[in-house]
């Protein structure tokens, strides 16, 4: 089968990659980048459990094929990490109990950083609109939209100290 390459922006990060035409994004970042805290559930944008952020948006990278992504920004979970510690979302995530077997909270978490990013005061059903593509099978969305008031709480407090 014949190769392309691709270049993508990972966390910061400039790589090149060598794609089928029927590799998908959710392949690239697992596969070729080895980051696997991006997850694959049902492979078809029914879950989002492989959602990243792609230049500034939220998208289930399971649907995206590698081809249309070339030259992208892409974020991961990874890319939340810090020599400081959690990220804030993690942290309000951990907090208010919104995570149970994990499977889901790398995709919330990337929807719920794309929407804070772009309303950092989001209202309850401005969350439950941005999390609709994201399936969890164990919290009951209750802990995770409190989460997701308590990590923009959080945010609006870094970015005064700062
Ligand atoms: S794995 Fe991509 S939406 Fe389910
Ligand atoms: S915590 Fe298990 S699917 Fe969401």
């Amino acid at each position: 089968m014949e190769h392309y390459s691709i270049h993508l922006t990972i966390n910061g990060k400039k790589y090149t990659f060598f794609v089928t035409e029927e590799d998908t994004l959710l392949d690239v970042i697992r596969e070729k980048a080895g980051l696997t805290g991006t997850k694959q559930g049902c492979g078809c944008g029914q879950c989002g459990a492989c959602t990243v952020i792609m230049n500034q948006k939220a998208v289930n990278s399971c649907c995206i094929l590698a081809l249309q992504a070339d030259g992208s920004e892409v974020e991961t979970i990874e890319g939340l990490d810090s020599p400081s510690g959690l990220h804030p979302i993690q942290e309000a995530y951990i907090e208010k109990g919104a995570i149970q077997c994990g499977f889901c909270t790398p995709g919330m978490i990337m929807s719920t950083k794309a929407l804070l990013d772009q309303n950092p005061q989001p209202s309850r059903p401005e969350i439950r609109e941005a999390l609709s593509g994201n399936i969890c099978r164990c919290t009951g969305y209750t802990k995770i939209e409190e989460a997701v008031q308590a990590a923009a709480a959080k945010l609006k407090e870094v970015s005064h100290e700062s």
